[in-house]
């Protein structure tokens, strides 16, 4: 047992993801208190208010405005030429002494990791919304200067197979940014559900935003739930959940999935599909089975351009300089049933039905870089040419990466045997739904984001990794809670901390510590002793490989 904040060891603080350099002042603390002030200047005001808006309603404090350093939290952006080590563009120091915290960085992004690493020394009640306990607000004396390894540290949610309302995505970047995770990777476009409107189009979320029904579990059950399920964000909507992300140092990187997994637009507009191909329905409706489906774009010049309204729209809501265009999974047995994508195929002098795939890819990234922005595709774009300057994520292992950066191509690691968090995290037959392999706590945090086949400069390429959250089988918050937490807070370890100091056995001593955090979050996150009875899904059986 140690006595709040007195750290006998340096896991005590239970801080997630480690940072670079730490040191503690045994046995002293900096206490908060109803007169402690937050000192800000103009460049720290928006990273103050949000400190004052984090740690108020738990603590009851006013931290007013206020001058420093004594009984003060001080926070400033410092000018990168006059620190004595460059912190880089999302590193900061943190000193914490008897009589107040100071926070630094170079940048508002550094800084804004200052204070989330500063609320994370304070009482895990600091996590709660409303005051429980009187305090005190201790936080321990502690240096720490830190930066994080890799640029790009990625979750992706899948809205599209099961929705997910805004006010829960704004709870899930919360929990990200809590995490020091900065780009939030939005699957909005699947057979199952389109979740964006585009006003040009209307179809889209009229028609495409919901289904009739659900499998419950694995498709190879062909159980299903009889109960529609739909949803969609407007474009305020969206704005707002990337104004909210961006004052969380996050940017919201959109996917529209084509040209395979174009089912729920195909639904919406049925001339966007094979008319002319035999696995065409003449009604086709929005997909109610998962898998890999035969709903695939046709070739036409309209199709394209229809994409290109949709970009345009996506391009005025997402300021993100990558967009993500999908290109996975896209089987090409409708062109080589249709005549029409036939003709096409012919008509542009491409040598197969394969070739139209990278002909959309090139003809989007044409399209993104007229907007200034960046094609980023799964690795399936590594089978024929890579447009300039496209990004690929790595999914189907790491080979995709290996490919892609070798022909000098950024690229980003999401592996599906270590970070799908929608594969079970253990052997118990309780798990939810349990699919694919499994990918326990530990083996998440094993993970490394450069494949040893790079060599440096290739490596150089990785801009970093992201856990996919694919939800299928996750059909709520609740959910999207158990498959995501604790792993998640493994996953950000790996691409934020340096890779010599990985040590499970480290990082689960200071999870003990952290989960009473995510406790005061009413995060419910998987305990270690597997699920609770209420966490099981009896009624949807998966099929573990
Ligand atoms: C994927 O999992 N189909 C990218």
């Amino acid at each position: 047992m140690t006595t709040p904040g007195v750290i006998d060891d340096l896991s005590d603080l239970g801080l997630i993801p480690e940072p670079q350099e730490i040191d503690v002042a045994v046995r002293l603390r900096f206490t908060l208190t109803a007169t402690t002030v937050l000192d800000a200047d103009e460049r720290s005001a928006e990273v103050a208010a949000w400190l004052r808006g984090t740690l108020g309603p738990a603590t009851g404090l006013p931290l007013r405005d206020g001058h420093g350093p004594a009984d003060a939290i001080t926070l400033r952006v410092t000018d990168p030429t006059t620190s004595t080590a460059s912190l880089g563009p999302e590193g900061y120091r943190l000193t914490v002494t008897t009589t107040g915290a100071l926070l630094e960085a170079e940048t508002t992004a550094g800084l804004f990791y200052a204070a989330q690493t500063l609320r994370m020394l304070l009482p895990s009640a600091v996590f709660r919304r409303a005051p429980i306990s009187s305090g005190p607000w201790d936080v321990p004396a502690v240096t720490i200067t830190d930066r994080p390894r890799f640029g790009w540290r990625g979750a992706l949610l899948d809205v599209a197979r099961h929705f997910l309302p805004k006010q829960d995505v704004l709870r899930f970047i919360d929990l990200i940014a809590q995490h020091k995770l900065n780009v939030l990777h939005l699957h909005l476009t699947d057979d199952q559900g389109w979740r964006l409107e585009i006003r040009r189009h209307p179809r889209l979320t009229e028609v495409g935003s919901w289904r009739r029904e659900s499998p419950l579990g694995d498709r190879r059950h062909q159980r299903f739930d009889g109960r529609p399920h739909g949803g969609y964000y407007t474009q305020d909507d969206i704005r707002e959940i990337v104004a909210y992300a961006a004052a969380r140092h996050i940017t919201v990187v959109p996917e529209i999935d084509v040209p395979g997994h174009a089912g729920a637009a195909i639904a919406a507009y049925p001339h966007l599909g094979n008319t002319d191909s035999p696995s065409q329905p003449d009604q086709p409706e929005v997909a109610t089975r998962w898998g890999i489906l035969d709903n695939v774009l046709n070739a036409e010049e309209s199709t394209l351009q229809f994409l290109r309204d949709v970009f345009d729209e996506v391009v005025e809501l997402f300021p993100s300089k990558h967009i993500g265009v999908g290109g996975d999974e896209c089987p090409t047995g409708p062109w080589e049933a249709s005549p029409r994508a036939k003709q096409r195929i012919a008509e542009r002098e491409l040598p197969d039905a394969d070739a139209l795939r990278f002909w959309y890819v090139a003809r989007l990234a044409e399209h993104l870089a007229a907007h200034g922005r960046v094609l980023y595709g799964w690795d399936e774009i590594c089978d024929g040419e890579l447009p300039p300057d496209a990004v690929v994520a790595s999914w189907r292992g790491i080979t995709g990466a290996i490919t892609a950066a070798k022909r000098g191509h950024d690229v980003v690691l999401c592996p599906e045997d270590q970070v799908y968090l929608d594969w079970r995290q253990s052997d118990d037959p309780g798990e939810p739904t349990p699919i694919g392999k499994v990918s326990s706590l530990e083996h998440v945090y094993t993970f490394e984001p450069i494949p040893a086949a790079l060599s440096e400069s290739e490596a150089g390429h990785v801009l970093g990794a992201q856990c996919n959250i694919w939800t299928e089988h996750i059909d709520s918050a609740r959910a999207v809670d158990y498959m995501a937490f604790p792993r998640l807070t493994a996953f950000a370890e790996t691409v934020w901390s340096d890779s010599r100091d990985r040590d499970f056995g480290d990082f689960a001593r200071r999870l003990a510590v952290h989960e009473r955090r995510l406790d005061a979050l009413g995060v419910e996150y998987r305990r270690a002793s597997g699920p609770l009875p209420w966490q099981s899904r009896p009624d949807a059986p998966g099929w573990p490989r």
